[in-house]
């Protein structure tokens, strides 16, 4: 017997969005002069106009956050400092509904997973860095580490709020100011963030919110007065930045790219496996850059297992991301569509062989079903390169050290996934695995004690935990 699920849907009330923003300079929202619009993916709606940065609005946010950092910031004790993040944190928490809401209205993320994941997670970072922030000296950091000064942050789409979380958080609580660069699609979480310093009375220019592109990012990036970049996005975006503080005095950190194997041994769990699997690749829309988008099993299990995955995938309920029953929402841009349909071409001219669940799209709005390929091999495109979209290549292996080498195959290397019921298997796997973080038996569990970062062209540097604080500290010597 089915159940039928009736709708839904989560109250847009709890949100307001102006018609247009400025920047938020120095404390005070600022007007642009070029405006963009940001979008709801899910129906094309136009949610609102959007300042898009200059030469004269980033030169005016790193002016104010010096000039925060020298008359105000610095000045503070780690345990002012500890009270301002605890703020922001219950902040967070309080408007929970109101930043779970318009995430997901300005991502196309399902209101489940904004709701449950990303915005709880924005409120841990910043009570956990609170913590930290008058405890520095225990951190295993040396006596002598001090903030950089002013840091550039440049974030992505896929998790809005969150990674500015990640980026503000251990800035902040390490004694740095801020300037910060939402990406082109979702501003309007970091925009409310504006208003939750506000409330929580942080002196102005601590934080300053430059909304804008790609060329806004080149300006923070290139910025004489900027002292450290944080940048999570693409490697392609990663390289540039790289190379443009190469020979500077700038210290950077670079969260990039992808392409996760998930690597199933043929006495792991298969139901639970199976599960984890599916949240591996289409939490989010696989919009991850950790995303298990290579499901590497082992041959004597495969049929089987592909069979159960299949059904599960049946059950996947695709639609409208402010419904609560939703599992898979609207791809973030036409253009991120367009890259996961190119890639998926791909997939098939090279002779993978793909299946997705019946499912109905809606019309309006940028969808993509839940999709496998099978009979893929290493050198298929889609076997290497990161889709960013809630689409599995499945590859096959029968020995393990077989499967280590295929899943190591790759120019990245930020996560993997291990299951096995044999203990002493799986360590032995996250051991010869080359990437940053390991999952056994689970997949995207994130926290915010838990450093995260990568290997290779997946980038340089950690965040989180105590690791992440040393990347916005100098002068640290590891006593
Ligand atoms: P992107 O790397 O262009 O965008 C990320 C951020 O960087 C945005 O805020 C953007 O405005 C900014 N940016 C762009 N060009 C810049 C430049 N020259 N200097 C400074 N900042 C710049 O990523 P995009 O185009 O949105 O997505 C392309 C692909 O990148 C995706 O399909 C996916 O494969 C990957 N990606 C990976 C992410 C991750 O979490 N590692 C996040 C977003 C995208
Ligand atoms: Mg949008």
């Amino acid at each position: 017997m089915t159940f039928e699920y009736a709708p839904a849907p989560e109250s847009r009330a709890s949100v307001t969005i102006k018609p247009k923003y400025g920047h938020y300079i120095g404390g005070k929202f600022v007007a642009g002069e070029k405006h963009f619009p940001t979008i709801n993916p899910a129906t094309e709606e136009v949610l609102s106009s959007i300042s898009l940065g200059g030469k004269k609005d980033v030169d005016a946010a790193v002016k104010a956050a010096k000039k925060a950092l020298d008359l105000h910031w610095s000045k503070l004790s780690g345990r002012e400092r500890g009270k301002y993040l605890f703020r922001i944190a219950r902040i967070l928490q309080e408007r929970a509904r109101e930043f779970a809401v318009l995430e997901s209205l300005d991502n196309g993320k399902p209101i489940r997973e904004s709701r449950d994941v990303d915005v709880p997670l924005a409120a841990a970072h910043f009570f956990y860095h609170a913590g930290w922030a008058d405890k520095l000296e225990f951190a295993g950091v040396g006596t002598k580490a001090k903030p950089h000064g002013v840091v550039g942050q440049i974030i992505p789409w896929n998790f809005p709020l969150l990674m500015l979380a990640w980026k503000v958080a251990p800035a902040l609580a390490t004694g740095n100011t801020v300037v910060l660069k939402p990406a082109e699609t979702t501003p309007l979480t970091a925009l409310l963030f504006a208003e939750v310093c506000e409330q929580a009375g942080l002196p102005a220019g601590v934080v300053n919110i430059v909304t804008g592109d790609g060329s806004t990012g080149a300006l923070i990036v290139n910025h004489p007065g900027i002292n450290k970049i944080a940048f999570t996005g693409s490697t392609e975006v990663g390289k540039i930045i790289a190379e443009s503080v190469a020979g500077t005095s700038k210290s950077v950190t670079l969260e990039l790219g992808g392409k996760a194997a998930n690597l199933v041994f043929e006495d792991a769990a298969i139901d639970e496996s199976v599960e984890g699997i599916v949240n591996g690749i289409f939490f989010n829309q696989g919009h991850v850059c950790c995303a298990g988008s290579r499901l590497i099993i082992q041959e004597s299990i495969s049929d089987e297992f592909i069979k159960k995955l299949q059904k599960r995938m049946e059950k996947i309920r695709v639609g409208d991301p402010l419904d609560k029953n939703t599992d898979l929402g609207a791809i973030n841009s036409r253009a991120q569509l367009e890259k996961i349909k190119e890639l998926s071409l791909a997939g098939d001219a090279e002779g993978a062989e793909r299946w997705s669940p019946q499912c109905s799209l809606p019309n309006k709005g940028f969808w993509f079903a839940p999709t496998i390929f099978t009979g893929v091999t290493q050198s298929h495109r889609i076997a290497r390169e990161e889709i960013f979209g809630p689409v599995l290549s499945v590859l096959t292996f029968r020995t393990p050290q077989e499967g280590i080498d295929k899943a190591n195959n790759t120019p990245f290397g930020l996560s993997a996934g291990v299951w096995s019921e044999k203990g002493s298997k799986t360590l032995w796997a996250a051991q010869k695995l080359k990437a940053g973080v390991i999952w056994t038996n689970t997949f995207n569990k994130f926290d915010p004690t838990s450093p995260f970062g990568g290997y290779k062209e997946s980038g340089w540097g950690r965040e989180g935990g105590r690791h992440g604080l040393t990347a916005y500290l100098k002068g640290v010597t590891h006593e």
